[in-house]
């Protein structure tokens, strides 16, 4: 089965995650707001996610490889405004046909997965001609000495030892457009502390269409 195995930091995700809908809550909104269609949610831990999507979305396939989160996600499903069916899955191998759903959703997944470029490929190809992939991940710091003490953290190992897999130092915004998406529109935020490692975040709406950079 496609797994990962993040024990304790599901379990530490899971009991901060109401603290951090304080801050995030409002950016789920406009993250989600106008789907439609049939949408695939990567990564969607416990499904913070679920309660803002609109009614205008027939169908959500919410995927989950920690077997914690999928559980506490498929609780989260059953209270939702909308279907959602969670199942296991990775973002570089998705169990779903090619050119099959509207949109693709990845809310701070981008900076976990193994490689970006077989994950954005992945979404490219289940995506259906003209489908989008919404956003909300957070990424390298503008700022230089901050930039290069993400960087320190991600290539010891540290933070993704600690954070279950995650990088504070990825320029996803980057690879999406790598991957051949192009970004409609992109706004950047602040989440926790300014001086925090997963600082900043951005926003935003990519449409598949160009081929992949080589
Ligand atoms: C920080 S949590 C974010 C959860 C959720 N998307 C949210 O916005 O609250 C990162 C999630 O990505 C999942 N994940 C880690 N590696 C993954 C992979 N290779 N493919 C898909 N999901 C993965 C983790 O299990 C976890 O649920």
């Amino acid at each position: 089965m496609d797994e990962v195995r993040h024990p304790l930091f599901a379990r530490f995700f899971h009991r901060f995650a109401g603290l951090m809908e304080r801050e995030l809550a409002e950016h789920r909104d406009e993250l989600l707001a106008g789907l439609s269609g049939r949408v695939l949610e990567i990564g969607a831990g416990n499904g913070m996610n679920f309660r803002h999507y609109p009614a205008t979305v027939d169908e959500v396939v919410a995927l989950e490889p920690e077997a914690y989160l999928r559980s506490k996600a498929e609780e989260a499903a059953r209270a939702a405004p909308v279907k959602v069916e969670v199942r296991s899955g990775l973002a570089d191998r998705l169990p779903l046909e090619d050119a099959s759903v509207d949109a693709v959703v990845s809310s701070l997944v981008l900076c976990s997965v193994p490689d970006q470029r077989s994950a954005l490929a992945e979404f490219k190809r289940v995506l259906k001609p003209g489908g989008e992939l919404r956003f909300l991940e957070h990424v390298r710091s503008q700022r230089p000495r901050m930039a290069r003490v993400q960087g320190v953290f991600d290539r010891t190992g540290i933070w993704p030892r600690m954070i279950g897999g995650c990088h504070c130092a990825r320029d996803t915004a980057g690879a999406i457009r790598a991957a051949g998406f192009e970004i409609e529109r992109m706004r950047d935020f602040g989440v926790g502390p300014a001086l925090g490692l997963t600082y900043p975040h951005v926003l935003g709406t990519a449409r598949a269409g160009l081929p992949s950079a080589a």
